[in-house]
């Protein structure tokens, strides 16, 4: 993707000098939640293979792999091309593939990387195997499995150890292990309530894993979690290896489900923000030029930073409205940095990043992935 020479110009600015809405990355806090997980895995014996699918950034994936991850996770083939045009050298695609022309896309990608993924439905194993045939292949595939989430994923030992038998006999498929991603634990608020249930549904995948070990189909992978989990899921060690995603910025959806000790979720810290001004001062209210275009609304309350005598509301496309119990004055032109609720769906909305070290622009880093969702 290319960035326009007017948002290039904007390297080396103040960020009060660039045009809201913008989405701004800090670069330090991005380094430091990458350092933070590659350390935190190292420690527990796990491997780590980070989501893509939210940063959906080449330089971010490089970052990562850096540090020491095993690979990156992509949700879509079309966002795996993305990366493995790039360079990037080992994804494994989290969702299911089932149409034969994308299957046919993830066993010509593997010419250039190694590539992984994910089945939960015997046919799905038999067009791999076709395509990988056709193309002189042998592709990765990992059964997946639902503990709870009651979305992709077979969800009783009988069904996972038949897949499992069926990927390792097909003879252009090699059955690589599980996947077993936990997406409504994420959130789970209060650190007693989210280590209950991590607990109950690693030991219903160590079920799994002992069946499958029992017929002789033994996992050397052993993938998912994700940043709501990673504390628990580093203690429990039953994963080879983690997936976290939102880690790598942070949101406000996570800030509010609570850390270990009192307080928000601040294990990692918030590397992404959205700039936005104030376009008018009203009697009761102030408005923002930062709407449902600037941020996503799906998830997460919106926080305004260093001020908690405001809260955000959306109020339209391009719109967005401040109210004060306390009788806070913002001034005409002022600029408010937010925590966008969701960072995944907000990301998705932008061609790039405005990479920042304390109030100066130093880089500008595309979304490459932008827009990749089939
Ligand atoms: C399969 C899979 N793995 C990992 C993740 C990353 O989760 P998080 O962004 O909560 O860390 C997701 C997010 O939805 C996912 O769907």
């Amino acid at each position: 993707m290319t960035i326009p020479d007017a948002a290039r110009s904007l390297i080396g600015r103040r960020l009060d000098e660039v045009p809201t809405p913008a989405l701004l990355l800090d670069l330090d806090a991005l380094e430091y939640n990458i350092a933070l997980l590659s350390e935190l895995t190292k420690r527990a014996g796990l491997g780590h293979r980070p989501h893509a699918k939210g940063h959906k950034s080449i330089e971010i994936a490089r970052r990562q792999l850096k540090a020491g991850a095993l690979g990156i996770c992509c949700q879509k083939i079309s966002e795996a091309e993305v990366f493995v045009a790039a360079g990037i050298g080992n994804i494994l695609i989290t969702n299911e593939l089932v149409d034969p022309i994308k299957i046919e896309k993830a066993c010509a990608l593997a010419r250039d990387a190694q590539i992984m993924l994910v089945a939960d439905d015997p046919r799905m194993l038999s067009e791999i195997d076709k395509a990988a045939s056709k193309a002189g292949a042998q592709m990765n595939v990992l059964i997946e499995i639902d503990l709870g989430q009651n979305r992709c994923g077979v969800s009783s030992i009988e069904e996972a150890v038949a897949l499992a038998k069926r990927a390792a006999d097909l003879k252009h498929i090699k059955f690589g292990g599980v996947q077993a991603y936990q997406g409504k634990l994420q959130h789970v608020s209060g650190w007693v309530q989210r280590e209950a249930i991590v607990k109950k549904t690693t030991a219903l995948l160590s079920d799994y894993l002992a069946a499958l070990e029992g017929e002789g189909l033994s996992c050397e992978i052993v993938t998912g979690g994700g940043t709501g989990t990673l504390e628990a899921d580093c203690e429990l060690k039953t994963y080879t290896d983690v997936q976290p995603g939102s880690y790598v910025v942070m949101d406000a959806q996570y800030k509010a489900i609570g850390g270990r000790t009192s307080g928000p979720f601040a294990l990692f810290r918030h590397a992404l923000t959205l700039l936005s001004q104030v376009i008018s001062v009203r009697k009761d209210w102030f408005v923002l030029d930062a709407g449902l275009k600037a941020m996503s609304s799906d998830a997460g309350q919106p926080e305004v930073i260093g001020r908690n005598d405001v809260s955000y509301s959306f109020a339209g496309d391009e719109h967005g409205i401040l109210r004060s119990d306390s009788g806070a004055a913002l001034q005409l032109g002022e600029r408010i940095a937010i925590i966008p609720g969701h960072c995944d769906t907000t990301i998705n909305l932008y061609d790039y990043y405005l990479v920042h070290q304390g109030d100066r622009v130093v880089d500008i880093w595309p979304i490459d992935a932008r827009g990749r969702i089939a």
